[in-house]
């Protein structure tokens, strides 16, 4: 990835390399390269669409961050603190723009247009959960069609395409993109309890912006859905107009709601489904450690909550 600078304009060379040298946990690159080789084994085809992917990713957050209002991001200023939203759009746009000219260097338009699909998926994700702020309506069919666009479809894009790069049967690719969408979900799930029970010191992120922007996220509608007991009205009344100092409040009715309890619930519910997707590949080292990956997520979901700030 870091390659890939040489090729832009040295007057934002330094501006991608911030964006793209400061390291990330790799996780869809990493899903990738197991999903490959799940299904049959890691070619070099796989190196140059996981840092497509990576590179599409980092210009989401990029993009993100200056949505969110982000500073705080892989424990470094993020690129719209130091360099300021607008260059910050711009060189997000770059990234994709580079990411999309990589793909189109493939023999077969495949890559490109899943790619492009992908990309497509996770703006659209982003509007309609702008367009979902602070809607107290909103069902939980909704919320997690946000998270298969915003999130699911980037992870559901790695495992395919290593499966697809392998040359695996539609079989095979449909279990693996399956699998990806299921675990993408429950991680964006994992994060947005993170925003309300992590720790930014750990996390290395700005946390508490999404009740800031007026998110609905899995936590805030299980209190909603309980809420008649404690007075639907009052909780609303907290949310929106966002005051910091409500937060000790909210806090308190997400526990007298088992919030917490009930989103991890529902997080293994999805990793259950994802064991389920891997069952259908053949028994090797690749599809172990991709459960070796959904047990990981499992224990991060469990030690939820136990280091919040
Ligand atoms: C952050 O993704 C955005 C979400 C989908 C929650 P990651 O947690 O994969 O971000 P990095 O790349 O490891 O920082
Ligand atoms: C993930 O949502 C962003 C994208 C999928 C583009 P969040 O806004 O929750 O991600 P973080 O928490 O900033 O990493
Ligand atoms: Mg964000
Ligand atoms: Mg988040």
């Amino acid at each position: 990835m870091l390659a890939q600078i040489k090729e832009f304009e040295p007057a934002i060379a330094s501006g991608a390399h911030d964006a793209l040298a400061s390291q990330g946990k790799h996780i869809r690159p990493a899903l990738l390269a197991l999903s490959g080789l799940s299904a049959g084994g890691i070619n070099e085809d796989m190196v140059r669409v996981a840092v497509i992917i990576e590179m599409i990713h980092l210009a989401t957050l990029v993009h993100d961050d200056v949505l969110d209002e982000a500073d705080l991001r892989r424990g470094q200023p993020t690129l719209r603190a130091g360099w300021g939203n607008e260059v910050s759009v711009l060189l997000g746009d770059c990234l994709c723009a580079h990411a999309v000219k990589m793909a189109a260097s493939f023999p077969t338009p495949e890559v490109c247009r899943a790619v492009a699909t992908a990309m497509q998926a996770v703006c659209t994700g982003e509007i309609v959960q702008i367009q979902q702020r602070t809607n107290f309506n909103l069902t939980r069919a909704e919320y997690f069609h946000v998270l298969g666009l915003k999130t699911g479809a980037l992870f559901a894009l790695s495992t395919e395409q290593g499966a697809s790069l392998a040359g695996a049967p539609p079989a095979i690719r449909n279990a693996l993109h399956q699998f990806g969408m299921t675990i993408g979900v429950a991680y964006q799930v994992y994060d947005d309890c993170l925003d309300l029970y992590g720790n930014e010191s750990t996390s290395g992120k700005s946390l508490g912006s999404d009740l800031a922007s007026g998110k609905i996220t899995l936590p805030i509608l299980i209190a909603l859905e309980k809420a008649n007991e404690f007075g639907l009205n009052k909780f609303q009344a907290l949310l929106h107009p966002w005051h910091s100092s409500s937060l000790p409040e909210v806090m308190e009715i997400l526990e007298r709601c088992d919030a917490l309890c009930e989103s991890q619930r529902v997080i293994h519910q999805h990793l259950l489904g994802a064991r389920s997707n891997l069952a259908q590949l053949p028994s090797n080292q690749g599809r172990a450690a991709l459960n070796r990956f959904v047990d990981f997520l499992s224990q991060q979901t469990d030690g939820l909550g136990g280091s919040r700030t």
